[in-house]
């Protein structure tokens, strides 16, 4: 297993539309437990495929952070099938470190997709949860949470990158 590095916000790979997996290969495996060794050392709750620069439809979301097995859930193909009523709390991406923004989701969600054994699952979450599976399923068709916000906070947000960016070549 490894850690993989986090793609930030302004990097191409991060606006791409995933493809779906077509197969749970030794590529996949591999694949999906660096992504939870990933998120558990960030440390965060969530994270996609193209976070790490792999435009392939796999999500891992644990709110535990590793504390609680049955916390963790990682999904290949990952769908909403049903949403209901909305939240609003504060949002967070390791893509876009440091900045935490309010954000609506739907209150309660099924999520529909398959487990590393290729069987179908569904999760119902509600919540955190809930937040937590769109945001990442967001990722897969290239949906930053960012997106989610009014057009001034978005431009802010995005120069704040692009300085950054820009001074790290610069370094
Ligand atoms: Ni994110």
């Amino acid at each position: 297993m490894a850690v993989r590095e986090i793609l930030i916000i302004g990097d191409p790979g991060l606006t791409r539309t995933s493809d779906p997996v077509d197969g749970i290969t030794e590529e996949i495996l591999r694949l999906a437990r660096d992504m939870v060794e990933t998120v558990h050392a960030a440390p965060g709750v969530g994270l996609a495929a193209p976070q790490v620069g792999v435009n392939k439809r796999v999500i891992v979301v644990d709110l535990s952070v590793g504390e609680d097995r049955d916390a963790l859930y990682v999904l290949i193909n990952p769908e909403i099938v049903s949403k209901e009523g909305e939240s609003i709390a504060e949002e967070g991406c390791l893509s876009v470190p440091d900045i935490k923004e309010k954000v609506a989701r739907p209150y309660r969600v099924i999520a529909r997709g398959l487990d590393l054994e290729g069987r179908q699952v569904e999760i119902e979450g509600e919540d955190l949860l809930a937040r937590a599976l769109c945001h990442e399923i967001d990722h897969l068709d290239g949906i930053l949470f960012v997106e989610k916000l009014s057009a001034l906070k978005r431009t802010l947000i995005k120069k704040k990158f692009k300085k950054k960016a820009a001074a790290a070549l610069k370094a």
